[in-house]
C-alpha cells in the first residue's frame, strides 16, 4: 500500500431500508483507517454515500406510495444521521441521484458505447428480481437463483452488454500479478475460483417498461444503467473523474475499497473489468470483510434478529460501541455480536481495565501530590519494561493497520493497560507513599500516567470522544493526538494539573443484559478404548481451504465440495448439508483427514473427510484459529 496519500471506501448502502450494525461496521472501520492515517500525516480522503436507483429503491417507494426520489431524499437522512451520531469524519457522501455522478455515469456509458465495449444483443434466459442479475440455465440451483434462491422469471428483451468476457484471461492474470489486489488471501482464491468458469458479458441495462428508476443511457432513451453499474462509478465519480483531473489525480486509485464478503464479484469482476474497458487504473486494494452474525444466524429482518446501531449507542454510548465492533470482529472473518458479548468485553477492557487504571491513578495523584503531575526520577527496570510496551503497541499499531489487522493493534493496547495495572500492583505507591523519599513514588505515578497518555493516543481514532476525555483528566493539553507523540516517551509536563474526575466507563451490571445462552457441556465419553500415539500418528490432518461448495443431487444431507491443500485441488463429499448453506463455506479454513481411502458416496468421489464436532442436533467445522495457509499440518 503506499503511503504517500490514503483513499478509503464503504459500499454506498441501498436506501431502501434502515441502516444496520453491518452498515455501521464498515463505516467505522472506514473512519477509523482514515482517523489513523490523518494522524500519520497521510493526506486522507475517506468516501462514502448511498445508493439510490434500481429496482429495490423504486419497489420501496411504491409500497410507500410516493416518489423514487421522494423516498430516497427522506431514507438518506436516516444513513447521515446515524454517521452524524457515530462520529464519522468522511470528506463526501455521494448520492447516486446527484447530477455530479449521474453525468459521469452518462459520460462512461457513452464512451464504452463507441468504442464498442458495449453492445446491443437480443436476451433470453433467467433473471432474479430482489438481485437484479441475470442467470443461465446452467447457474440455476434447482430452478432458484443461486444467490438468494428466490425463484427467478423467464425474461426475454433487448439489452445492451458489456465485453466482459474478453477480458477474462487479463483479469485472471492481473490479480495473480498483484496479490494485494483483493484481501484476504482467501477471497482472492474465491474470485480466481469464479473466473474459472468461463464469463458472460455482462448485461449493463434494463428496460424502462420494466425498470425506470435508473440513469437513462445517453445513446438510448428506452434504458436505464444496470444499478450496480451505476453505483461502483461512486468511487470516482466522488474525486473529480471526467469533472477534475486535479482531484483525481490526487486521490485515484483508491488504497482501500472495504465491503462484505457479499459483493465480492461485483468489485473484484465487475468493476475491475469496467475499469479496464475505460483505461482507468484498478484500486490498489478490494478488502471483504465478514459477517456480523446474530448468536450465529445471520441477520434477518424477518425474524427480527436485527441490530439498531441507534438504539445501541444510545444505551451504552458510540465509544464502547466503535470499540466493541473494531475489537471483536477479526478482520476478514464472521463474528457474533450479542448484547452479552458486548457487555463481557466492555466490562473487561473498557470499565474494569482502562476506566479502572485511569481512575486509580487519579486518585493517588490528588491523594499524594495534591492533584498535580509529579517529575520521575532515574527509571528502573519495571518502568523500562512499562515503557518499552507502550512504545511497542504503537508500532505494532502502525504494522497492524498497514496489514489490515485492527484487532491485532487493540489487543496490543489492551496488554498495556494491563501491564499498567500490574506495575502499580507491583509498586504499590500506597506503601511509597508512606516513604520519607518521594522520589519512587512520583516515578511510579508519573511512569503509569505516561503509559495511559500513549494508550490513550492510540485508541483515539477508535473511541475519539472518551479518550479525548481522558486525555483531559490527564491535563494533556492537545485533546488529538499527533503520531509524534505516540512514539516518544516522557513528554508530560510534570507540574501540570490533572483535570477533573470523569468515570469514563462506568461498569454495566450483568443482570441489566440478557441472559447468556449457550450449550450445556458434553460429558467425557466413559470406556473409551486407548490408543497409542503411533496410531494416532497414521492419520494425516492438514488445513484446506473450501473452493467451491454444491449439493449432492438426490441426497439432503450432503455436499460436494472442491478443496485446496497446500495447492492440491481434491473432491470430497461431506454429511453437513442441514447445517451449512454451500455459499457459506467458500474460503473457510477446515481439518481434513487426508490419507483416508477414497470411497464413493452416492456415486460422487470422495477424497479425504472433513473434521467436525457435534452435539445433538448441532454441528460445527473444526477450523483454525485465525487465518492459516492450506495444507498445513495439524498435529
Ligand atoms: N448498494 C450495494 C453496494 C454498492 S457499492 C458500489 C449494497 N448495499 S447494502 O446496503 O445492501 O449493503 C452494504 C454493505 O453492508 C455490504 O458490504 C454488505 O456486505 C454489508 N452487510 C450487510 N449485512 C451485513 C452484516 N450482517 N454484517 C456485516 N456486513 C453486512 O450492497
Amino acid at each position: 500500500m503506499q503511503t504517500k496519500k490514503f483513499y478509503v471506501t464503504t459500499p454506498i448502502y441501498y436506501v431502501n431500508d434502515r441502516p444496520h450494525i453491518g452498515h455501521a461496521y464498515t463505516t467505522i472501520l472506514a473512519d477509523v483507517l482514515a482517523r489513523y492515517h490523518r494522524l500519520l500525516g497521510v493526506p486522507t480522503f475517506f468516501l462514502t454515500g448511498s445508493d439510490e436507483h434500481g429496482q429495490k429503491v423504486q419497489q420501496a417507494a411504491e409500497k410507500s406510495g410516493v416518489s423514487p426520489q421522494h423516498h430516497a431524499d427522506t431514507t438518506v437522512v436516516r444513513f447521515q444521521e446515524l454517521w452524524k451520531k457515530l462520529e464519522i469524519t468522511n470528506d463526501d457522501f455521494i448520492r447516486t441521484t446527484e447530477a455530479r455522478h449521474k453525468i459521469v455515469v452518462q459520460e462512461i456509458f457513452q464512451k464504452l458505447y463507441e468504442k464498442d465495449e458495449i453492445y446491443r444483443a437480443e436476451y433470453d434466459g433467467w433473471y432474479c428480481v430482489p438481485c437484479e442479475r441475470f442467470f443461465m440455465e446452467k447457474d440455476l440451483d434447482n430452478g432458484t437463483c443461486p444467490d438468494c434462491k428466490r425463484p427467478v422469471e423467464r425474461i426475454r428483451e433487448s439489452n445492451y452488454f458489456l465485453r466482459m468476457s474478453k477480458y477474462q484471461d487479463w483479469l485472471i492474470q492481473y490479480i495473480q500479478d498483484h496479490p494485494k489486489f483483493i484481501q484476504p488471501d482467501f477471497r482472492r482464491n474465491e474470485t480466481l475460483g469464479f473466473l474459472r468458469k468461463k464469463l458472460t458479458d455482462l448485461c449493463v441495462s434494463r428496460p424502462k417498461s420494466r425498470l425506470s428508476w435508473g440513469i437513462e443511457l445517453p445513446f438510448d432513451k428506452d434504458f436505464v444503467a444496470y444499478v450496480w453499474c451505476d453505483a461502483l462509478t461512486n468511487y470516482i465519480s466522488a474525486v473529480g473523474y471526467l469533472s477534475d483531473d486535479e482531484k483525481f489525480k490526487k486521490w485515484w486509485p483508491a488504497s482501500y475499497h472495504l465491503i462484505g464478503k457479499d459483493i465480492l464479484t461485483t468489485h473484484t469482476v465487475y468493476w475491475p473489468i469496467m475499469l479496464k474497458a475505460m483505461g482507468v487504473e484498478l484500486p490498489e486494494a478490494v478488502f471483504a470483510h465478514g459477517w456480523w452474525l446474530m448468536g450465529d444466524s445471520k441477520m434477518s429482518k424477518t425474524t427480527g434478529n436485527v441490530v439498531e446501531p441507534m438504539a445501541f449507542v444510545d444505551k451504552y454510548g458510540v465509544d464502547a460501541f466503535r470499540y466493541f465492533l473494531m475489537a471483536e470482529m477479526i478482520l476478514g472473518q464472521d463474528a457474533n455480536f450479542t448484547e452479552e458479548a458486548f457487555v463481557r468485553r466492555y466490562n473487561a477492557d473498557l470499565a474494569n481495565d482502562l476506566g479502572n487504571m485511569l481512575s486509580r491513578l487519579v486518585k493517588m495523584i490528588s491523594t499524594y501530590t495534591g492533584g498535580v503531575l509529579p517529575g520521575p526520577d532515574v527509571a528502573g527496570a519495571d518502568e523500562v519494561e512499562l515503557r518499552s510496551a507502550a512504545l511497542e503497541a504503537a508500532s505494532t499499531m502502525e504494522t497492524s493497520i498497514a496489514n489490515m489487522r485492527l484487532d491485532m493493534g487493540l489487543t496490543a493496547v489492551a496488554n498495556v493497560v494491563r501491564a499498567a495495572n500490574r506495575y502499580l500492583e507491583k509498586k504499590q505507591p500506597w506503601t511509597l507513599a508512606k516513604q520519607e523519599d518521594k522520589r519512587p513514588l512520583h516515578t511510579v505515578l508519573y511512569t503509569a500516567a505516561e503509559a495511559l497518555r500513549v494508550v490513550s493516543g492510540l485508541l483515539y481514532p477508535v473511541m475519539p470522544g472518551k479518550m479525548a476525555e481522558l486525555r483531559v483528566v490527564l491535563g494533556i493539553r492537545e485533546t488529538v493526538p499527533d503520531i509524534g507523540s505516540l512514539k516518544e516517551w516522557g513528554l508530560m509536563k510534570p507540574g501540570t494539573r490533572l483535570g477533573e474526575m470523569q468515570s469514563l466507563f462506568p461498569r454495566i451490571m450483568p443482570e441489566a443484559v440478557p441472559v447468556v445462552t449457550g450449550v450445556s457441556p458434553v460429558p467425557a465419553p466413559v470406556g473409551v478404548a486407548l490408543v497409542e500415539y503411533a496410531d494416532f500418528q497414521k492419520i494425516q490432518l492438514r488445513t484446506a481451504i473450501i473452493l467451491e461448495a454444491g449439493k449432492v443431487a438426490g441426497a439432503d444431507k450432503l455436499l460436494k465440495l472442491q478443496i485446496d491443500v497446500g495447492g492440491e485441488k481434491r473432491q470430497l463429499v461431506a454429511g453437513i448439508a442441514l447445517h451449512y448453506e454451500p455459499a457459506a463455506l467458500i474460503g473457510k479454513i477446515v481439518v481434513v483427514v487426508t490419507n483416508l481411502k477414497p470411497a464413493t458416496i452416492r456415486g460422487v468421489e470422495s477424497n479425504g473427510m472433513l473434521l467436525a464436532a457435534s452435539v445433538g442436533k448441532e454441528l460445527k467445522l473444526i477450523t483454525v484459529d485465525g487465518e492459516f495457509p492450506s495444507g498445513a499440518v495439524v498435529k
